[in-house]
């Protein structure tokens, strides 16, 4: 049989697409890898075929290592039986720990696997936000865990912004503006968007920003159509009309 690697999307039940929604209910055993992929997911299935895995949130190598050996060894004589998914949130291809499955599946163990896309914060993010990416414009894709303000592109996405204020000076002095967004289309939790970093200071993993450098010029064709409302504002005050 299969595993399926099902991308669950932000964390709305109803941004689950269609084909993930199917596999779900067909699916003999669902795999969770934490409580809020558990909650979407159980608004699709019955929890009686829900199974929680539970990683270690830890950097040690040593330790991911083996617990993904573990995850690995419990899920593949499953799969090789019965149908079987494994969900992550956002996509399972982006930023996700079911590369971390899918390698270790590969090197210990024989499971067929097809993967189901899901809506990534890559894409939501610009929707919940108010922000357009426009055609030919370039996007970078960060982790800015601790502080950490990455720079180079005009365009980023970052994850991981578990010390915005910190983040936030680093990228001001770079020359970006910057704005965040907190559990994004979650259904747990409050969504929080800002371009104040203090209103996103408490830790939480949820938390993405976008940062576009200050001055760039948005070369589309129909750009010369923003009227004198919004022609000239900044990345903030576009997020605040939207
Ligand atoms: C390990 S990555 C997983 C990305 C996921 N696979 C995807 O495609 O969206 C986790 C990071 O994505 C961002 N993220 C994911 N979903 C989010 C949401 N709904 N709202 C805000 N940030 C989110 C956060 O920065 C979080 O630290």
């Amino acid at each position: 049989m299969t595993l399926y690697g099902v991308g669950l999307g932000p964390g709305r039940a109803d941004l689950v697409t269609v084909r993930g929604k199917q596999i779900l209910q067909r699916a003999d055993v669902v795999y969770t890898p934490g409580r809020l992929s558990r909650s979407v997911a159980a608004e699709h299935v019955p929890d009686a075929r829900i199974s929680g895995l539970s990683f270690p949130m830890t950097r040690d190598e040593d330790e991911l290592r083996t617990a993904w050996k573990k995850a690995a060894a419990e899920i593949a004589p499953r799969a090789r039986e019965d149908s079987v998914a494994f969900v992550t949130l956002g996509d399972p291809n982006v930023y996700s720990t079911f590369g971390h499955l899918r390698r270790t599946l590969d090197a210990f163990h024989s499971v067929e696997i097809e993967i189901v896309p899901g809506v990534s914060a890559v894409t939501a993010f610009t929707t919940a936000l108010g922000i357009e990416i426009t055609a030919g414009s370039s996007l970078a894709l960060r982790e800015a865990a601790g502080g950490v303000a990455p720079s180079g592109p005009d365009r980023m996405v970052l994850f991981k912004v578990t010390d915005a204020p910190s983040t936030h000076e680093g990228l001001i002095e770079s020359g970006y503006d910057v704005v965040y967004g907190r559990r994004l289309f979650m259904e747990s939790g409050d969504t929080v968007v800002t371009d104040d970093p203090h209103a996103v200071d408490g830790r939480d993993y949820y938390t993405l920003a976008y940062a576009e450098k200050r001055g760039i010029d948005d070369e589309s064709p129909t750009a010369a159509f923003e009227g004198a409302d919004t022609h000239g504002t900044d990345l903030a005050e576009r997020s605040h009309n939207e």
